[in-house]
């Protein structure tokens, strides 16, 4: 039997072509696409089945942003598969963005445009909503639908690609537009890996790893050389370990209050 893999997210970008990779890699394995959207998901489960024939391919529902959803989804991947071998937990959003101009061209004039333009620091702002949870969306759909799940998890960057994601940063024809100068920087700026399939790379490395090898303060990022070949950079994570500790120990407290709101026992949850 194969492992049971499951990723969040899976229905469009990098999930998806997380998703194509490791059939590529393990064409035992048994996926589950975690997707808010069952008719995006079952696209991208004919696309894989397309490539890939006997594959393994089911759809759950889940949408993080819900923890009711999320609670629903974790119930049923364990009755159905009594196990979970890999979760890769993609899933995320990046609403309503903004560019600030001023910045924008003050930062191309600066020694910085290359860091500016390899990271969007300061660059992008977005508009937050409140989900039926009562919790800041961006918040409950990056990291706290998937912290209820309880897992330790490894931190991946897949650089900058482009998806739905950063396309609706800006004006379709902006991005025609700048285009060219992308493919400029990418020469000299490794995690500029612009395509789902490069933007995949950490997490097929980290599929491939034992997790006692893995090093929970490195951020393992994606990266693509200026002839197209993919590799993996560790680069340890500016956290202060301290207030990274307090902000585990608040999420704990939030998990606790948000679980006894929806009377689900806190061990039962997982
Ligand atoms: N692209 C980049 O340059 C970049 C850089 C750094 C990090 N990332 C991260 O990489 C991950 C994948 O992003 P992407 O670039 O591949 O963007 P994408 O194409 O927009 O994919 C995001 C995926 O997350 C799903 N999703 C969003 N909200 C959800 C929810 N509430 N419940 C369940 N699924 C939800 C989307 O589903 P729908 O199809 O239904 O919208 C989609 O399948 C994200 O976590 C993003 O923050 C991306």
């Amino acid at each position: 039997m194969g492992a049971v893999v499951l990723v969040t997210g899976a229905s469009s970008g990098i999930g998806a072509a997380l998703c194509q990779r490791l059939l590529q890699e393990d064409a035992a394995v048994r996926l589950c696409l975690a997707c808010r959207s069952m008719q995006k998901a079952a696209a991208t489960k004919a696309l894989l089945l397309a490539a890939h024939p006997a594959a393994h391919v089911s759809l759950v529902r889940l949408d993080v942003s819900s923890l009711e959803s999320v609670l629903q989804a974790a119930g049923e991947v364990q009755r159905r598969f009594q196990r979970l071998d890999y979760l890769f937990l993609n899933a995320g959003i990046m609403p309503n963005t903004r560019v600030n101009f001023k910045a924008l061209v003050s930062g191309l004039f600066s020694g910085k445009a290359i860091h500016m333009l390899s990271t969007a620091e300061g660059l992008i702002t977005q508009e937050d909503s409140v989900t039926a949870d009562g919790l800041q969306e961006v918040f409950e759909t990056n990291l706290f639908g998937h912290f209820i799940l309880g897992l330790y998890s490894s931190v991946v960057c897949p650089g900058l690609v482009m998806t739905n994601l950063t396309y609706g940063i800006l004006p379709y024809f902006f991005w025609k537009l700048l285009m060219p100068i992308m493919w400029l920087i990418r020469f000299f700026t490794k995690t500029y890996t612009l395509m789902p399939y490069n933007g995949a790379e950490a997490q097929v490395w980290l599929f491939r790893q034992k997790p006692e090898s893995l090093d929970a303060l490195m951020k393992y990022h994606s990266c693509t050389s200026p002839w197209w070949g993919n590799y993996v950079e560790a680069r340890k994570m500016d956290v202060d370990e301290e207030a990274a500790e307090i902000f585990y120990q608040k999420l704990l407290e939030l998990e606790k209050q948000v679980l006894a709101r929806m009377n689900v026992p806190l061990n039962t949850q997982k």
